[in-house]
């Protein structure tokens, strides 16, 4: 695995003259804030050697660098999920190349249902910490130790200092943020009523198909990390309604201009919180 990230690594700064130190997974719905930003250089993750052909991920599927006020970010616009068939090993690869290319702090943003029935569809939820529902672990197997330890401690994934500057960059933005546990499932289809009432007496706010492979592969490596949720849709069975990835859509869409400027402010600030 190192050797492999290695190789891309080199291919990729043979390419880019910036070296970042902020990294940033775009998920639905915010791959449009490449737009916002001055962008220094874009490789599509097809012409990364050792990354997933994009096919799945259709041509949105590349690293963007752009340096947002005196931080120099990578960004992920599009990513692999497990439900599309990859193994999670394959799914953490590019994360894990953010990493190697010299990100410090990742921030990991998805699309989520809302559990928590003091949610609302378009809220934004700040990630606290996860519950692995996969039944996997993009961990498992032989141990690579130039990434990180066997049994890294997963009790601080979602940096609770970081959290801290989220809240603060939020306020200053003017940007409301919850705050809740996410739990992952591997999709895709959405989960039953049944399945949403026991997850909340588990202890979650917030449901999704991805995040918690990249997360568990920064921890590994000791980068930290901020999630941020936004909240499309409530889940199945909390309201009288039918979930449907056209609402999941609309309401990206709609909370949009927030969020991205939430991004922008937070991953300009997160410059200063890469050691
Ligand atoms: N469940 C799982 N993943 C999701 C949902 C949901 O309700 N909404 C957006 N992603």
């Amino acid at each position: 695995m190192s050797e492999k990230l290695n190789r891309a690594a080199a291919h990729v700064r043979s390419l880019v003259n910036m070296e970042p130190t902020v990294g940033v997974i775009l998920g639905s719905g915010l791959g449009n804030l490449v737009d916002s930003v001055d962008v220094v250089a874009a490789i599509p993750y097809a012409e990364i050697p050792g990354a997933l052909a994009s096919t799945v991920i259709g041509h949105s599927g590349r690293l963007v660098f752009a340096r947002i006020g005196e931080t120099p970010v990578v960004m992920m616009q599009g990513r692999n999920h497990f439900y599309e068939g990859h193994s999670l090993e394959d799914v953490v690869f590019i994360p894990r190349l953010l990493a190697k290319l010299g990100a410090r702090v990742v921030a990991i943003t998805n699309a989520a249902g809302g559990i928590n029935a003091e949610f609302h569809a378009g809220d934004l939820m700040l990630i606290s910490d996860h519950i692995n529902y996969l039944g996997t672990n993009p961990l498992r197997g032989a141990n690579d130790d130039e990434l990180g330890p066997r049994f890294p401690d997963m009790s601080d994934i979602y940096s609770k200092q970081l959290r801290g500057v989220a809240r603060d960059v939020a306020a200053a933005t003017g940007v409301a943020l919850r705050e809740g546990v996410y739990l992952a499932t591997s999709g895709p289809s959405y989960e039953t009523p049944a399945e949403i009432r026991t997850f909340r007496v588990m202890g979650a706010d917030a449901v999704g198909m991805s995040t918690v492979p990249e997360a568990i592969a920064y921890a590994h490596m000791g980068v930290k990390v901020i999630g941020i949720s936004c909240i499309t849709n409530m889940a199945a069975g909390i309201l009288d309604q039918k979930l449907d990835h056209v609402e999941v859509l609309e309401t990206t869409t709609r909370v949009q201009k927030e969020f991205a400027a939430l991004m922008l402010a937070l991953l300009e600030r997160l410059g200063s919180h890469t050691n």
